[in-house]
This record gives structure tokens, sequence and C-alpha cells, in this order.
């Protein structure tokens, strides 16, 4: 394992602030940095980032971590990887230390991901003695850097060539890794026999699976490993530990449909390329693939089955659409897919097909012309009928808006009768994200009430001095005011405002209280501010409710049912409300 030290001395030597900006852009909020949460939709920024404290936190959905966690939610690294990538930039090298990963191995059992990396280094060295494997690979244009870079390799021809390298051929581990099968007689051999074989790595850099593909012609075509505990199709992508830093420098990824065309692209230097696994694109493939780069432009063969995909693609996209990141879809002439293409013609004219990709919106707009006649009432119906699931399930809203006047312009009907007809108004977020916090209708003009609030979170110590005298808690503000005050004068040691909100979670004033901290990572209150703003607000507070006070017992006075108590207490009041005056006034409103 990771030495404590270690990471203590790699988090002291990094910058929080510094990892996030490369990712997200920040804002200077006061002492913290803000931005909308890259992990969760959302339209004014509940994410901060504290240089003091050293960690991230979103008060709209929660996530939370320092600079070793953000990388791994945000870039789908394994802790260890994300340590090694924090230690990289860091100029610190990595202690040895013995890796345990992923699942619980049988009693004295190998490792699964230990026998993956015994059969990658196997059939890399049958590949040297295969001069028919190395000219098929040549064929293709391949050089042997590259193909080293793959590690790919060849599995020879033979039933149980496996045995050289794992000398207990039966053991159960071999068939859990889907390196050899098992027939009904109980006999074993090899899965991958006379293949080219392509190392499927996942994003902590380990082999989980293998794509075999014949030499010439043959069937099947390519042979994959199993799912196995190691491997899930839906979740890996093909080449995307080896696109990492070229898909970061680029900001782009591009999605294609075979592994010869991930190596050919690599080959011609357009290194961003990853491809899904002989199944169709998945919510986790865009998902981890939005949160590497900018964009995605899924690329297909311009055949049937291609349109097919691509629709499948954009489909399972839109849940993941963010408006800060772009999602395009790339056909390529019949005939071609990018292998040939630009073995043919370069990577120049390749880029340029990529960068003439059509964006998501104009291809859905397209398709759903196409589906029906928009001379007749009848088909702009359709059309509105066809765009109800696909515009309700477009997360990102300035994008969803924005389709929405499109498709009512298609319709030729207005935006609230498509927005009603589609049932629009609050689009449910995909199964995968953490859904935004609703908003509190608040008036306009912020009450005293909020801006204590607002002190409080910045300066939570503020609100031992809160009592009911003054707030007399018929509105949630007040409430809210009254329950932290409590909260914080039996914990007076309470140093963060995240602790405060996290001991409210759950609690009434929860989603009060994050909107409110969301708005501060606007203003950017610095905690002297916030105590000269509190100093402030609660006289005032204070002078409103003894005016309401009086209102009320004037109003009883003039109907002549003034009792003596009321007499007493009218005293009380002006005598209270003239101290108050005398004192001067706090500092000028900053909020
Ligand atoms: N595929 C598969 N099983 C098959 C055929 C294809 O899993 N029997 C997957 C592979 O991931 C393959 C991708 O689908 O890379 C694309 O297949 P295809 O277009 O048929 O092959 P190419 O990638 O063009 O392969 P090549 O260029 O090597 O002929
Ligand atoms: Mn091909």
């Amino acid at each position: 394992m990771i030495p404590d030290s270690f990471k203590r001395d790699l988090l002291n030597r990094v910058d929080i602030v510094d990892i996030i900006q490369r990712h997200v852009q920040l804002k200077k909020a006061g002492a913290n940095f803000s931005a909308c949460c890259p992990f969760h939709n959302e339209k004014s920024p509940s994410f901060t980032v504290s240089p003091s404290k050293q960690f991230y936190h979103c008060f709209g959905c929660g996530a939370h971590g320092d600079a070793i966690g953000f990388l791994m939610e945000y870039s789908g690294l394994g802790y260890i990887e994300a340590i090694k990538e924090l230690a990289a930039g860091a100029g610190m090298t990595l202690p040895d230390f013995e890796p345990r990963f992923g699942k619980k191995k049988e009693e004295g059992g190998p490792d699964l991901y230990d026998i993956m990396q015994r059969a990658t280094q196997y059939y890399r060295e049958q590949l040297k003695g295969s001069p028919r494997a190395i000219e098929y690979l040549k064929g293709r244009g391949l050089s042997g850097q590259v193909a080293a870079h793959f590690g790919i390799g060849y599995a020879p021809d033979g039933w149980q060539n496996l045995q050289a390298v794992f000398p207990k051929y039966d053991d159960q581990s071999l068939k859990d890794a889907g390196l050899v099968i098992e027939n009904d007689a109980g006999k074993r051999y090899d899965r991958f026999r006379d293949r080219i074989m392509f190392p499927i790595v996942n994003q902590r850099g380990f082999v989980v699976g293998f794509g075999g593909r014949v030499i010439g012609a043959g069937e099947p075509k390519y042979l994959n490993s199993p799912e196995t505990p190691l491997f899930e199709k839906g979740r890996e992508l093909y080449g995307l530990p080896q696109a990492r830093q070229a898909i970061r420098d680029s900001g782009r990824v591009l999605v294609v449909e075979g592994y010869m065309d991930v190596v050919a692209l690599a080959q011609h230097g357009v290194e961003y390329a990853v491809a899904t696994l002989g199944t169709a694109t998945t919510p986790t493939h865009v998902q981890k693939l939005l949160r590497q780069a900018d964009e995605i432009v899924f690329s297909f063969d311009g055949d049937a089955a291609g349109r097919k995909a691509a629709w499948h693609a954009l489909e399972v996209s839109l849940p993941a659409t963010l408006d800060h990141k772009a999602i395009r879809f790339l056909f390529l002439p019949e005939g071609e897919d990018p292998d040939t293409y630009v073995r043919a013609n370069g990577k120049q004219a390749f880029e340029d097909l990529v960068g003439r990709a059509e964006p998501l919106s104009a291809y859905l707009l397209a398709q759903l012309r196409a589906r029906v006649d928009t001379n007749t009432m009848e088909g702009r119906s359709r059309l509105v009928h066809e765009a109800k699931p696909i515009l309700k399930s477009v997360a990102a809203p300035a994008l969803q808006l924005q389709l929405l006047k499109q498709v009512a312009d298609i319709a030729g009907m207005t935006q609230q009768e498509v927005e009603r007809l589609c049932d629009l108004r609050r689009s449910q977020p995909g199964p995968w994200q953490r859904p935004a916090p609703p908003k509190v209708e608040r008036a306009a003009v912020k009450s005293f009430e909020l801006r204590l609030l607002e002190c409080v979170l910045v300066k939570p110590a503020l609100a031992s001095e809160l009592s009911g005298e003054i707030l007399h808690g018929e509105n949630l503000e007040a409430k809210a005011l009254l329950a932290l005050g409590e909260f914080v004068r039996s914990n007076p040691d309470l140093s963060s405002e995240v602790m405060l909100i996290d001991h409210f979670r759950g609690s009434p004033f929860e989603t009060l209280l994050k909107q409110v901290r969301s708005e501060l990572m606007v203003l950017g209150l610095t905690p002297e501010q916030a105590e000269g703003e509190f100093r402030d607000a609660l006289p005032r507070l204070e002078r409103q409710r003894i005016h309401e006070q009086l209102n009320d017992l004037q109003r009883k006075d003039k109907a002549g049912a003034l009792g003596p108590a009321d007499a007493g207490l009218m005293n009380a009041l002006t005598k209270r409300l003239a101290a108050l005056d005398q004192r001067p006034s706090g500092n000028r409103s900053v909020l």
C-alpha cells in the first residue's frame, strides 16, 4: 500500500486549485474559488474550492474531496493512478508498494490481473517469433513502435499454448480470466488461437481483456474476451489509457468502431481515438469521456448499420449533455472506416473531416425532420410527439431550450405550446446524475433574515448571537437562523461552514442553506465583511420587529383595546428602539 506519509507529503506539495483549474474554469470568490459543478448539471455555481483547506465541495450535489479524490472522480482514475499522476506533476517518485486490486483472489490462487499481464507478455513474445503475424501488421501499415505502444501480440495456433506460461493449466482462475474454454467433456483449450491480440487496458493501466483478430479471412473476424470479473464491455473503451494525454492536449476524443481504427489513427498521428468494444455506446462510456474531454466526436461508417449506431449513441448521450461540452457526429463516406480513410488520405484530410463533424443538435433535428412530413398538420403534430422523449432527456438546459425553440419553429407552434405538449417544465435528470436541489421561491428584495443567513454561513460563530427575541420565526429563514444558532452554541469549536451544511443535510433547511451558499459563491463575502454585515443587519432586523409590534399596539390603542400589559410593552419597545437608534450604524451593506 502507499504509505500515509507519502500521501500527506504529496497533498502538501500540490495545490488543489491548480489541479482543478486544469479541468474546470474557476472564478475567485472571496477566499475561495467557485464554478458550476463538473459533477452535476447546474446553472449557478455551487462548486467551491478552498485553497486554505485544500478541498473541493459542491453544495448542490455533495461531491467533496481532496486533490486525489478530484482526479479519481473527474478523470475516472483509480486511487493509485490518481496518486501517480499527482506525484508525477509534483516531481515526486512513488515508493515501491504491492498493488492489491479488485477482486478478492481465492486462497492461494493467482490474481486475475496478474494472469492477464502474464498472458499479454506471452502473446507479445510470440509476435516476435511469428513472421506471418508481423507481416500481417506491416501489411496494415503498422510500425513496430505503434504495435508496441498498444501491446499488440500474437496467440499462436494450437490448443494449449498457454500451458507454457501457466503450468497449472487446470486452475480455475484461467477460466475466470476468460483465457481458456472448457468443453462439455471437461477438456480445456485456449480461447485465442492463431489471432492478432489487442490487449484492452483499463483506466488504471491493467489489462482486463483481449480482442483477437484472425489473420486474413476467417470467422469470426474478431473474438473478444467474455465478460469477466475484470472486464465489463459497457464500461471499457479500447485505447483510452493510451489516448489520455492526447485527449487532454486536444480537448477532444474521437470514438470509433474498431480496434484497427484506433491503432491506424495513432499510427498517423491522430492519437485521441478510442473504440467501443463490439458493443453499442453506453451511458457510462459517454459520461466517462465527457469527464476527460471538452468534445466527443462519434465516428460511424456511412452505412445503414453506422447510422443506426449513431442514433443510439445520440440517445444515450442526451442525458449526459452539458452546456459547456460538445458532442458531434462524423459520418464517413460509404465503404470507408477511419483506418482505410486515414491510410488513403492522411492525417490532415481525416482531421478536416473531424472538424466538419455535425453538431448533435443539427443531427438530431435533421433526423426528426426526416421522420415526418412537415407540410401537413398531422406531420407537424407527429414531430412534436416524436420530439417529446428526446427533448425531455436533454440534460443541458441551454441546449434543451434551443432545441425546444427549433422544434416549435418547425412545428409552427409557440415555444410555450411545445413546452406544454412535451411536458418539459421539469426535465428529469438521467439516472446517473445527482439531481440539482429545487429552488426555493423567495422575494426579490433580500430580507434581513436572508442577509443574516449569508453572514452566518461565512462565519458560523456569529450564529451564537441569534435569539428568539429578535427572530420570531414565522418564515423559513428565521427558523433556519434559530436552528443554526442553537447548533453553533452547542458546538462552539465548529470551524467550517461545510460542517454546518452537512449537519443540516436532510433537514427542512437543507435546500435553503445550499442555495444561500451558492449565492455566496458569487458574492464572495470575506469573514470580516460578513461580521460587519451581520452587525449591521441584526439591529435593523430588531428595529423592523419593534416597528411591527408597535404598529399592532397602536392599532389596538385606536380600537380602545389596549390592556395594562400592552402599555408596559409599548413603553419598553419604545425605549429599546431609542437605544438602538443611539448606536452607530454598522458598515455599509455589501449584500
Ligand atoms: N467486432 C467484433 N466481432 C466481430 C466483428 C467486429 O467484436 N465479429 C467489433 C470489433 O471491436 C471490431 C469492430 O467491431 O474492431 C468493428 O468491426 P468491423 O468494422 O467489422 O471491423 P474493422 O474494425 O474494420 O476490422 P478490420 O479493419 O480489422 O477488418
Ligand atoms: Mn476496418
